[in-house]
């Protein structure tokens, strides 16, 4: 069984052909971020227009690199939401009219659990039941998972999402959108930070998070310093120490409030070096399982949505109709 991914819910449009035996076949991914970058973060009506432009050369490409034409195809899935509106809509405008032209289903992908099931794309995959991390550049989440739709939030951000405050962190301190990688790239090239940042919320009882405050601290810590380049690699290391650290912590929590000793951490952030570093030790401490998706596929593509539609499909779950529905806002345990 052939099934086509299609993402669009930001600002990747991203394609890729996932085969229920041999895996994945292909998958293409074109990032706006040249685009985005000149306003220091996603404009909405850009990134549909320019998701216009991208969808049907990728769709192209991705059959291409699959060696399949489109009538080998059983199946098209999409990003249906949580996402940009208009952006969502390209997608799923292609993917269900593509379909319809083929006379076979489209299925609607819930983005982060497309982001969650990642890891199951390479070997060994995570098996249920377990507790994902999820952390991107809109959601914090911990969701204890019992099987595929089975999703129960049980804890997450207050404010900002952990991308988020790497991104508005990384803007104050000058660097270009996304800042998250720049962040972690200049933290890296520091040894040893003189500040210490909080650790929030981990102070109290609960699973919540909350990371606005950090970045007020790093804005406050910058403007009281001499703004050196070596202050702002000090002020990136303390930013990210204090982020992991506050992940492990509650992660931990997490695992002993759900009796779950597996980990799957993914989304955007799930890429960041040091936070997969210090989650390994801490699996490692208890003698847990850790999973990750490959590097490219913890940020949006392709892979994870025809992944998940073809979980879908052989659960026999499908749209009923060529009605074009997304939603902006989308809580996970919705799913359930
Ligand atoms: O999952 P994703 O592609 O998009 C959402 O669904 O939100 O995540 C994007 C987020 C951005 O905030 C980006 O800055 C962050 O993930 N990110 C990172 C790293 N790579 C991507 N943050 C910290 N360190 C990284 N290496
Ligand atoms: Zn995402």
């Amino acid at each position: 069984m052939n099934v086509l991914g299609i993402e669009s819910s930001c600002d990747e449009t991203a394609v890729a052909v996932y085969n229920e035996d041999k895996g994945l076949l292909s998958h293409q991914l074109y990032s706006q971020i040249t685009i985005h970058e000149q306003y220091g973060g996603v404009v909405p009506e850009l990134a549909s227009r320019d998701h216009v432009r991208k969808i049907v050369s990728l769709v192209r490409q991705a059959l291409k690199q699959a060696k399949l034409k489109a009538n080998e195809l059983d199946a098209i899935a999409y990003t249906a939401g949580p996402g940009l509106i208009g952006a969502l809509l390209v997608g799923a405008s292609y993917a269900k009219s593509m379909a319809f032209s083929l006379n076979i289903p489209s299925i609607a992908v819930h983005h982060l659990e497309a982001h969650l099931l990642a890891p199951m794309l390479d070997t060994p995959k995570p098996q249920f039941p377990f507790l994902a991390l999820l952390v991107s550049g809109g959601h914090s989440q911990f969701i204890d998972v019992n099987g595929l739709g089975e999703y129960d939030i049980i804890g997450e951000t207050l404010d900002d999402a952990v991308g988020e405050a790497f991104d508005k962190t990384a803007k104050l301190l000058g660097l270009a959108y996304p800042g998250g990688p720049k962040l972690a790239k200049l933290a890296s090239e520091c040894t040893h930070t003189p500040y210490r940042f909080p650790r929030p919320m981990t102070d109290r009882p609960g699973l919540d998070l909350s990371f606005s405050g950090l970045k007020t601290f790093a804005l406050n810590t910058w403007n009281r310093s001499g703004k050196t380049e070596d202050e702002k690699k000090a002020i990136a290391l303390a930013f990210e120490k204090a982020v992991c650290d506050t992940l492990v912590i509650k992660c931990k929590r997490a695992l002993a409030e759900s009796g779950r000793k597996r980990l799957v951490v993914a989304g955007g952030v799930g890429a960041n070096q040091t936070l997969r570093q210090s989650l390994k030790e801490m699996m490692a401490s208890l003698e847990g399982e850790i999973y990750f998706p490959r590097h490219e596929f913890c940020t949006d593509n392709g892979a994870m949505v025809a992944y998940a539609g073809c979980q879908h499909l052989l659960q026999g779950k499908r749209d009923q109709d060529f009605a074009i529905e997304v939603k902006a806002r989308w809580p996970l345990n919705e799913l359930s």
